[in-house]
């Protein structure tokens, strides 16, 4: 017998590091669950809690009973008109609530550096994308919002798409416009999705940018298990009756989710819910004073940024949601990558995301102060320890043209492809992503046509040091294309 569980194993060696979590789940090993004292037993009952669509326990997928009611209360409180648990993550509601507004060969307005969600939808229900561009900053590396006038735009080239999507708000807390977006796309007999995957938090706080359904939106998608404190894998999806089919929404959903929905995932949910309304206001008045007083000494240490709400006004974003802790280091002059690794090892800190300039947190009710204050020592540590180690570029401005789409990202998947020189690639269909990283917009998509332009400018980027993500060969010396 091999005496061995290494994924356990290795999980509760995590554990036992005693590492500071600023990344997902957003219960925090269950220390924002632990708060809700009436619901203590939670804990202890989670081994019972597994169990199945026997009488009295109801059925996701037909609901009557207990999970109807629970999910009339989730419509409540994230104040929708339906909303549906998600067992499957926030992917399987991307998929439903884009399905179940389309028909095969339907065209779609979404953002170029969409979740690969999107991509999945499209390539499922064989639908051809109409892509626009979100802003970047440059500055910070980050794709941001997205402002009316670009979906406008999108929506007058294209009068004949199903539906907008936008992702909203982003990874790194920056918002665009959904009010004025929602305006637009019904004044144009479309339906507006949002991608709310990193916005479960938003209607439980007066001081939180304003929610999707709030602002008008038709369907939207978050990842609960992200800011909440339900577990990993528990999602929702809301939707306004009205534009939308919710019968078909329905039917998606019974196609994309799993028939044995796990009742712990679906009771987190709930829990999780409960907990917003019971307590969200006040449980964010007490996060958002401890962020506003770490950005402020996070921002006395030289050369470290810690954005906040004076972002608002530039590259067309609208609002900001503070619970993203986005620590810059371009001036600093080190890489966020390797100031994550320093955090892990030397302070015992794991952060939910590092790129070429940045390190993120992902801030929730599970974190205490005492967490800021540890992550404010290490990087004022960090400030005195590494200040010789200056190593830092600028991110090219990748001047491209948005490449002519030969096939569908379906047709592409299925296609017979071959591996050729990337140089010599110009006038062929590729089969794969070229997204440099960051900002992380993708410079051509499988399906799309390689220009001569795009080839030049890629080689740029990898000249310069930008990490390019997608393709295959990850010296981009070869490229997979269509036959
Ligand atoms: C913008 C965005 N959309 C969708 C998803 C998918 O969410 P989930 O992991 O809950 O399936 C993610 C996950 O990271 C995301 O960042």
């Amino acid at each position: 017998m091999i005496n061995k569980t290494p994924l356990y194993d290795g999980i509760m060696e995590y554990i036992k590091e005693g590492n500071t979590s600023f990344h997902m789940p957003g219960h925090k090993n269950g220390r924002s669950i632990l708060r809700i004292n009436e619901r203590a037993d939670f804990k202890n009952n989670i081994l019972y809690l597994d169990q199945t669509e026997i009488p009295g326990l109801d059925n996701l997928h037909l609901p009557e009973g207990i999970i109807k009611e629970a999910q009339e209360l989730a419509a409540r409180a994230f104040r929708s008109d339906y909303t549906y648990f998600l067992v499957n993550g926030t992917t399987c509601g991307v998929y439903s609530m884009i399905l179940g507004v389309t028909n095969h060969g339907d065209k779609i307005i979404v953002p170029r550096n969409s979740h690969r969600a999107v991509v999945g939808a499209m390539i499922i229900g064989g639908l051809w994308p109409v892509y626009y561009e979100p802003d970047v900053d440059l500055e910070k590396g980050i794709a941001v919002s997205v402002s009316p006038l670009k979906i406008e735009e999108a929506i007058r080239e294209n009068p004949e798409a199903k539906a907008v999507l936008v992702t909203n708000p982003t990874f790194y807390g920056t918002c665009s416009d959904i009010e004025a977006i929602a305006e637009l796309v019904h004044r144009n007999n479309m339906v507006l999705l949002v991608d709310e995957a990193h916005g479960a938090h938003l209607p439980f706080s007066r001081k939180l940018p304003l929610n999707a359904m709030d602002a008008g939106a038709d369907c939207a998608a978050q990842s609960a298990h992200k800011t909440l404190s339900s577990f990993t894998q528990s999602s929702m999806l809301h939707v306004r009756k009205g534009r939308v089919d919710v019968e078909k929404i329905e039917f998606m959903l019974r196609l994309t989710q799993t028939t044995s929905p796990s009742y712990i995932l679906m009771a987190s949910l709930d829990i999780a819910r409960y907990q917003m309304e019971e307590y969200g206001e006040e449980l964010y008045e007490e996060l958002l004073s401890t962020l506003d007083v770490f950005r402020e000494r996070v921002n006395t240490i030289s050369d470290i940024y810690c954005f906040g709400r004076e972002i608002i006004g530039q590259h067309g974003i609208v609002d900001f949601d503070p619970t993203k802790v986005t620590i810059n280091f371009k001036n600093f002059g080190m890489q966020g990558t390797r100031i994550a690794d320093i955090l892990r090892k030397e302070y015992k800190i794991q952060m939910e995301l590092s790129d070429l300039y940045n390190i993120l947190a992902m801030a929730t009710i599970g974190d205490e102060k005492g967490d800021y204050e540890k992550l404010y020592d290490a990087l004022c540590d960090i400030s005195n320890k590494y200040k010789s180690e200056r190593e830092i570029r600028d991110i090219p401005l990748i001047d491209w043209k948005m490449p002519y789409q030969a096939l569908s990202p379906r047709e592409a998947i299925y296609e017979p492809m071959e591996m050729i020189d990337f140089e010599m690639s110009d006038g062929r269909i590729s089969a794969e992503i070229i997204a440099p990283y960051p900002p992380g917009i993708p410079v051509i998509l499988p399906g799309e046509i390689i220009t001569r332009d795009i080839i030049e400018n890629i080689i740029k980027t990898k000249e310069a040091g930008i990490k390019i993500n997608g393709p295959r060969d990850q010296r981009l010396d070869k490229i997979a294309v269509i036959k």
